[in-house]
């Protein structure tokens, strides 16, 4: 045990307004997974927390855009991200959701005792406001061009491109993302953090932390040095933890003071699953526990200056020990971006590959110290080259051999030789490299300590030759594949942390039943006699076409999603019977009006040959309304009619639109009434 330390490792909450892909996964999940897959073997009292982030303007956003309630783009996204993370054996205790009665309790506790204490800064200010959306517009809802770096996309919270963390009303040209309007300033009344003001207490408490990571401490000094300025803990909208105040009618918490809160409830919420209500203090409350946050770099500022504010002014919670922050993963040498379609989802992924393969893939190439470079040729390299050709190689050999020319049993060591010797002392000198490694949070380097076991045992096969000894010195053949399989063994355990399935299934095929712990890793996990079942391989190679297929699906979708294409992407296929069930017809139109209260809707009367239509169409702001009368049209007669700002509408006018939103008529020579088909 380390030092008996109970252990609390979180993984920041993930939105749950869309699917997963390799940048979370490399960011935030795996090493934190890593990590406590090692603590857990090493017999430590560790609990992995995590959760599905719901509220913020991520969450709402999504909503609108799919015109749902954001508790619908919640309710998906939670299970489907909850089932992918479990598919990819990312081994949480517990994983809970910021929409649950423990969290808002929670949070409104923090809130509250605060508050009581009179930590928080009550001010009015002008904030940016849509008025025709009829709200403000915190965060993500404003875009602009940001002050730091001219980037013309960035968003009222943060600029993506320089990292800059922003208010609107920083941004220059802003422009509501609801309506595209240029937003008015209103004022609205806000209950700030003055960070300023326990900056020194931060500092003092940041001086004790020892073995931070240097990208992570870097990132939290300029911040300090920039000095620290008040931060809304409260925003005018409707979804997200209520302000529990009296007066604060409208408001809820912000969702970077309530979604790190969502430890504490998704640890409060474990241990009630575990029938022991109180155990989340032995985590949380006692200073015999150490907490660890897991995360990408851009929550950094949030865990290592927001949060542990809070915390520090709640008291009686005990204080980060951690935050070994990544940076970022690119994906084939461009920034991920699921906008623009540059990402991989880990979904879509599982269709195609089992998921040690990536685990152990983008545990190669995790952004430990720098942003790094995902690339489905490396992923393949990786494969091939490594898990394949050496791990799964080396285990190969040994176990097949041992089954054709050993009887399938663990032959016995006897007289060994110093190269015998050699070989099984690496497994305790690498045991001890990957100990150090993860200890550290250098997850690559002992990644690629592992992987040399692997190497040094095919090496020891390949040198002492057991298929020649076998007829010369049956001994010395029996003493290769008794170390072979030695190392096979302590490698089935060693590993776990990275591969889970296929040590799993490695264990297996050696029959081994002893303790899966860090302390059995030894050269002698194996008893003599033991008996070897080689059953299939670990790893196959991964083929040129499968990984030419996945770069296909990338940049076909990135073509789909390019905000510079001419063109809107094709939608997908329908079959012709569907197509035929549209009554699509020639018509000209007679008669139009403008409606009241509505720039954007045209009142018109048109032919459609068989009789005479109303039809209410969106086409004010596109065309000269004295011009079209006597216009031909093409109608789409069977459309469900619909009342539209009162007035009852039959049919639909087809227009072409543009990438602009311009729109213009499908125009026809065809008698009206005709059919188009
Ligand atoms: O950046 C994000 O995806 C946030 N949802 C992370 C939240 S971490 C924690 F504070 F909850
Ligand atoms: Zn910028």
């Amino acid at each position: 045990m380390s030092d008996n330390k109970r252990i609390l490792v979180t993984a920041a909450l993930p939105y749950a307004n869309g699917p997963l892909h390799l940048g979370h996964l490399a960011g935030a999940y795996l090493t934190p997974d890593f990590y406590t897959r090692y603590k857990r073997l090493k017999g430590d009292d560790i609990v992995f927390i995590c959760g599905s982030d719901e509220h913020g303007v991520p969450i709402t956003i999504a909503a609108e855009k799919e015109g749902v309630k954001p508790q619908d783009i919640v309710d998906r996204f939670h299970e489907m991200n909850k089932n992918v993370f479990e598919e990819f054996g990312i081994s949480f205790d517990y994983y809970g959701r910021t929409s649950s009665k423990t969290h808002h309790e929670t949070a409104q506790e923090f809130f509250t005792n605060l508050n009581n204490k009179g930590y928080f800064k009550k001010k009015t200010e002008k904030q940016l406001y849509d008025s025709k959306a009829d709200m403000f517009l915190p965060d993500r809802y404003v875009k602009g061009t940001c002050p730091n770096c001219s980037y013309t996309e960035a968003y009222g919270d943060q600029c993506e491109k320089c990292g800059t963390s922003l208010s609107p009303t920083e941004l220059i040209d802003p422009v509501s993302a609801l309506s595209g309007e240029k937003p008015e300033l209103k004022e609205t009344e806000h209950w700030y953090m003055p960070l300023g003001d326990t900056q020194e207490k931060l500092e003092k408490w940041l001086d004790t932390r020892k073995n931070w990571k240097p990208n992570v401490m870097g990132q939290v000094k300029s911040w300090l040095n920039d000095g620290l300025a008040d931060r809304a803990a409260t925003r005018d909208l409707s979804w997200g933890v209520p302000v529990p105040l009296e007066n604060a009618k409208g408001k809820v918490l912000y969702v970077w003071f309530d979604a790190p809160i969502g430890y504490i409830s998704a640890t409060k919420e474990w241990a009630e699953q575990k029938g022991t209500p109180e155990a989340w203090k032995d985590y949380w409350q006692d200073e015999n526990s150490e907490l660890y946050h897991f995360i990408g770099k851009d929550n950094i500022v949030f865990h290592c200056i927001m949060f542990p504010t809070i915390l520090m002014e709640h008291g009686g919670y005990v204080m980060p020990e951690n935050v070994p922050a990544n940076e970022f993963l690119n994906l084939e040498g461009k920034k991920l971006s699921t906008s623009r379609g540059w990402a991989v989802w880990l979904h879509e992924y599982l269709e195609d590959f089992s998921p040690d393969l990536l685990r152990y893939a983008l545990g190669t190439t995790l952004p430990e110290s720098k942003d790094s470079d995902f690339s489905w040729k490396d992923f393949q390299a990786r494969v091939n080259n490594e898990l394949a050709a050496v791990l799964g190689n080396f285990v190969f050999r040994a176990l097949s051999f041992t089954q054709k020319f050993a009887n399938g049993e663990v032959p016995k060591l006897v007289d060994p030789q110093q190269i015998d010797l050699d070989a099984l002392k690496s497994i305790e000198t690498q045991k001890e490299k990957v100990t150090q490694a993860i200890e550290t949070f250098k997850f690559k380097e002992a990644i690629s300590e592992m992987m040399n076991l692997a190497r040094a045992g095919n090496k020891y096969f390949t040198e002492t030759e057991p298929w020649k000894t076998r007829n010369s010195d049956p001994q010395a053949c029996a003493n290769s594949l008794h170390v072979s399989l030695q190392i096979c063994a302590a490698l089935s355990v060693l590993m776990e942390p990275i591969l889970p399935d296929s040590m799993k299934k490695l264990r297996n095929q050696l029959s081994y039943s002893g303790k899966v712990s860090w302390d059995s890793i030894s050269d002698s996990m194996l008893e003599v006699g033991n008996s070897i079942d080689p059953g299939e391989v670990l790893f196959t190679k991964v083929e040129d076409e499968e990984i030419e297929t996945q770069i296909a699906k990338l940049e076909e979708r990135a073509a789909a999603n390019d905000p510079t294409s001419k063109f809107t992407p094709l939608k997908e296929n329908i079959g012709f019977e569907d197509f035929m069930k549209l009554d699509i017809r020639a018509g000209e139109i007679l008669e139009a009006e403008k409606i009241e209260k509505s720039d954007k809707l045209l009142k018109l009367k048109v032919d459609i040959g068989i009789e005479i239509r109303t039809i209410v169409s969106g086409i004010a702001k596109h065309v000269d309304m004295d011009k079209i009368v006597g216009q031909k049209v093409s109608v789409v007669a069977n459309l469900a009619p619909k009342k539209l700002m009162g007035v009852e509408s039959a049919g639909m006018i087809l227009m072409a639109e543009d990438t602009e939103g311009n729109l213009k008529f499908v125009d026809t020579e065809a008698e009206s009434g005709s059919t188009i088909t």
